[in-house]
């Protein structure tokens, strides 16, 4: 795949590559195609989720060449922490766990408090960016792709994820392997395949969090009502996705 020097073979590159993804229907060869069409190392970052899950055993069972790692924001679920252990049993690869850097999160809690994160927006931002984005940067530095679960049936604002674009803020390739797939799709993957997921989607948690910023829903609510369930519910994201244009960091550093 191009580089980021040439901005027109790189947009012709992804949209192709975006194409061939789209051809074949089966994961494990989603993954093959992209391995194949992207140079240097490919992360792919797993919250754990059902989602990161299905993609997890499509890389671990061929053990593709995939550098797989999870950012630990020291707010988990004790559930989501029991998923990096079954899924350690039960495949070959290694899930790196990385943590955020202990000054930046010791000057957000003197600053914001504990749970600084429910006073305003503001400090929730401040909070994921300390415990989240930021540590995402440094895992990615250096990286050609870099593969997600999202999919667009997760919320109206990722309605129309690609399989493959350019990220111009992190500079790589972002990869979604499962964007079209349905969460019954999803759940009959995990199911024929059995794969380990956390114990708390059973009890109403489809999409899980840090465990302060995730509440389980009734069934009627949409899939992403339990995240940041104070705030308007119109895109709620944590910038992992989206660098937010307002926040405020616990620190000099962007
Ligand atoms: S979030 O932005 O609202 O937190 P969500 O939980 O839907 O994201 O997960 C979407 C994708 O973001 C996951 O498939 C995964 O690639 C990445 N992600 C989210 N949280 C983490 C995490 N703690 N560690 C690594 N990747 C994560
Ligand atoms: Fe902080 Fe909540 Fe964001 Fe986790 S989800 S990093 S606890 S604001």
């Amino acid at each position: 795949m191009a580089t980021a020097n040439a901005t027109v073979s790189i947009a012709d590159d992804v949209s192709e590559l975006d194409r061939r993804i789209a051809e074949t229907d089966d994961l494990e060869q989603r993954i093959g195609v992209i391995r194949e069409a992207v140079s240097g190392r490919i992360a792919f970052s797993t919250s754990l989720s059902i989602e990161d899950q299905a993609v997890l055993h499509a890389i671990a069972t061929p053990k593709a060449d995939i550098d797989v790692f999870t950012l630990d924001t020291g707010r988990h679920f004790p559930e989501t922490l029991d998923v990096i252990a079954a899924s350690s049993g039960r495949y070959c690869i290694p899930i790196r766990i990385a943590f955020p850097e202990a000054r930046k999160v010791e000057e957000l809690v003197a600053r914001d408090g504990i749970n600084g994160f429910r006073d305003s927006i503001d400090a929730r931002k401040a909070c994921c960016d300390a415990r989240k984005v930021q540590p995402l940067r440094r895992q990615l530095a250096g990286a050609g792709g870099w593969i997600t679960g999202l999919r667009r049936d997760q919320s109206g604002g990722r309605g129309d994820t690609p399989f493959a674009s350019w990220d111009n803020d992190f500079k790589l390739v972002k990869l979604n392997p499962i964007a079209d797939w349905s969460f019954e799709k999803l759940e009959a993957y995990v199911a024929d395949n059995s794969i380990p997921i956390n114990a708390l989607h059973a009890q109403g948690y489809p999409s899980i969090g840090c465990q302060p910023c995730t509440r389980a829903i009734e069934p009627w609510e949409d899939i992403r009502a339990g995240r940041w369930w104070w705030e308007n519910q119109d895109g709620k994201e944590c910038g992992l996705h989206n660098r937010p244009a307002n926040f405020q960091p616990a620190s000099g550093e962007k």
